[in-house]
């Protein structure tokens, strides 16, 4: 897909489509106010008969003749008072999803015009970066293992238009930065859908190596179990000692940014298929555990994000990967563990294994002296429970990282939401044969939060922040399938890191 900006006047432009919003006071705004006069009040005459009324995600393809563009989209986008980025991402969604099924080529988009300023450097990003961001949300295709999914897209061009003004600079980096998000964010989705049987530890090393090949700031090291078990990995090779696929830790390094400036660190819990191990999952939805590599998934997403855009920063990324899966070689509940760390780790449960993976993680990747570490992680069940689908869990040291997360969340509609990670939750994870136990001994509940003390405990004097990602990483029921989640709000957070 080509994006560009197109300043021509509305009347000029040579287009097959032109988007144009209609909000349910029916009232005409800039670009729809001149396409009506125009074409003799033919809007006005839509609204009038209520062939359109205005209500979000409505969408109607009217043809025109004798014009320099040949069809009309009106989106409807709700009450205007109440438009929001949101609104508008969801107006844009339903449009491209509706202009992708015709042949046209070309589409103009002016949805904003007449509502928001697009000479307003901070607008003008955020309206072409969603604009992009939206394409690759509804152009993405799931056909590795099923080709009639496949569906021939003819739109092939999609600009911005200023309606005569010059485009300014945050117009075109909002296309820029929302393409190659996007193209991130379908990979995201891509790796999450692959079922477990191709999607394993070695073919996400394949896929970050990729990645690094093309880059020449971006170096990979790969960890084999054998080299894993050197550094004192207990933790992690409890997790995979039933399984016969082969573990890997994935580091990716990626220094862009000033020699002076201490790196980043990203880490994503990449279990490539969770049964539960010996504390045995229930069947019913198990397959959905494909799923919980899509903390990894997103890493490897940043990973090519950042390279794609060459972003001036330096950043690390850090990928756990096994399967968890019972065999007479596995943990069994009771076993007590020596992490990478030095601390003891008692296994009540072989089925809480996210945090094992990700606590020798965490210790690895203060070998590069962070200036902080954000992991993310299909980590509890628990978090479904408390936030369902709409926010992510937050968990932090740190306010002022906090802060800046769940502020991340709000402009790209990736929200997060914060749990404390106060003392009363820490004791809940006490054992009495070793240093820390890997589930609740003291109570029920929180588990989300005691899942976030057990991360701490292994994160030092660092900065940290540990998103809880099972509930928004992907999507159950007809609509199956992994929605590419937190893409949106790590981009969002690592471009600001590479401004300051
Ligand atoms: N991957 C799961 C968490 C999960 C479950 C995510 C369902 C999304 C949907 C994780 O490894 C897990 O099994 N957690 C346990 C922890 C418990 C044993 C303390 C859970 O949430 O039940
Ligand atoms: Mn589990
Ligand atoms: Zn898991």
């Amino acid at each position: 897909m080509k994006f560009a900006t197109n300043n021509k006047k509305i009347n000029e432009i040579k287009s097959d489509c032109l988007m144009i919003s209609v909000f349910d006071d029916g009232k005409l705004r800039g670009a729809g106010k001149l396409v009506n006069t125009a074409n003799g009040k033919l809007i006005d005459d839509l609204i009038k008969n209520r062939d359109i009324q205005g209500k979000i995600g409505q969408t109607r393809i009217i043809p025109v003749t004798g014009k320099t563009y040949k069809r009309i989209v009106l989106v409807g986008c709700g009450k205007y008072e109440d438009f929001s980025q949101k609104h508008y991402r969801k107006a844009l969604i339903s449009a491209l999803n509706k202009i992708s099924l015709t042949n046209h080529k070309k589409v103009v988009s002016l949805i904003h015009d007449g509502v928001d300023k697009i000479d307003n450097p901070k607008k003008a990003y955020r309206l072409s970066r969603v604009l992009a961001e939206s394409w690759h949300s509804i152009s993405y295709q799931y056909t590795t293992t099923k080709e009639s999914n496949y569906r021939k897209l003819s739109l092939k061009k999609i600009e911005i238009g200023t309606n005569g003004k010059k485009a300014i600079k945050d117009l075109k980096m909002g296309l820029k930065h929302g393409d190659a998000i996007g193209n991130a964010t379908q990979l995201v989705r891509h790796l999450g859908d692959l079922p477990a049987n191709i999607c394993t530890p070695s073919y996400l090393t394949s896929m970050a190596r990729k990645i690094v090949n093309k880059n020449k700031s971006a170096s990979l090291k790969i960890l084999n179990e054998a080299q894993m078990k050197k550094l004192g990995m207990n933790s992690l090779l409890s997790v995979t000692a039933g399984a016969s696929e082969p573990a890997k830790m994935i580091i990716a390094e990626f220094n862009n940014g000033p020699k002076s400036q201490k790196p980043i660190a990203i880490v994503g819990k990449g279990i490539t298929f969770d049964t539960g191990g010996i504390s045995l999952k229930p069947s019913n939805k198990m397959d959905e555990m494909k799923y919980d590599m899509c903390g990894a998934s997103t890493t490897i997403g940043l990973l090519q994000m950042v390279t794609e855009l060459n972003l001036p920063i330096n950043a690390v990324f850090v990928v756990p990967a096994c399967e968890n899966v019972p065999s007479s070689t596995a943990t069994k509940p009771g076993d007590i563990v020596k992490s990478m760390s030095g601390k003891t780790i008692e296994v009540l449960n072989t089925d809480a294994e996210g945090r094992l993976i990700l606590a020798d993680a965490l210790t690895y990747t203060q070998r590069f002296k962070p200036k902080l570490i954000i992991d993310m992680a299909t980590l509890t069940g628990a978090c479904v429970v408390a936030l369902g689908s709409h926010h992510s869990g937050l968990m932090s040291n740190s306010d002022q990282l906090a802060n800046q997360l769940l502020q991340c969340g709000q402009s790209t509609d990736d929200v997060t939401w914060r749990l404390p990670l106060t003392e009363e939750y820490a004791n809940q994870i006490v054992s009495n044969f070793a240093d820390v136990a890997n589930i609740s001994t003291r109570g029920s509940g929180a588990g989300t939060i005691t899942a976030g003390c057990f991360l701490q405990k292994f994160v030092g004097e660092h900065d940290w922040a540990h998103i809880d990602i099972a509930g928004v990483a992907w999507a159950e029921g007809t609509n199956k399938g992994a929605t590419g989640r937190p893409m949106g709000l790590m981009s969002e957070f690592l471009i600001n890191e590479s401004k300051t």
